[in-house]
């Protein structure tokens, strides 16, 4: 069984939409096996988006992600990666599908509700950055 990491972004738990992400993922079929509430320091955001660090858009996205609390997750489905990132919708609010996280739940491109891992790799790299395997409950 594949597992994804994802975060419920500060704009979301600001605006109380947790519960409701919380139930989209459950109905979707996902299985929570670990799950926290955190708050980033500038540093630690800019440590978990370090492969945009060369983005124009990097500053403002670690400043938005270290502005109040996530809550950071791993999800686990089959094609966990795929369907978490099906579920969020496009990056750009605007852009997303009806029925999707993005559409409903996310404000615009910099605010956009949910993160979620790109692949395998990313997946690994991201779940190990918030999580120990001791918290990982199957
Ligand atoms: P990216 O990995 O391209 O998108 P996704 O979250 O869908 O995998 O970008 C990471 C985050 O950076 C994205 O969720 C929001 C932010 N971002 C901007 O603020 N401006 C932009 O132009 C882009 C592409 C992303």
């Amino acid at each position: 069984m594949e597992r994804t990491f994802a975060i419920v972004k500060p704009d979301a738990t600001a605006a109380g939409f947790t519960g409701r992400i919380l139930a989209r993922i459950e109905q979707e079929g996902f299985k929570i096996v670990a799950i926290k509430k955190i708050f980033m320091s500038k540093k630690q955001a800019e440590g978990f988006y370090a492969v945009h660090s060369a983005r124009p858009f990097f500053n403002d996205l670690t400043s938005f992600m270290s502005s109040g609390p996530c809550v950071v997750m791993v999800l686990e489905k089959d094609g966990a990666i795929k369907e978490w990132r099906n579920l969020m919708g496009a990056t750009n609010p605007a852009e997303a599908a009806e029925g999707t996280l993005r559409k409903e739940f996310g404000k615009n491109i910099d605010n956009n509700a949910t993160h979620g891992s790109d692949a395998p790799e990313t997946a690994a790299t991201e779940i190990a950055y918030f999580f120990s395997a001791l918290e990982l409950v199957g």
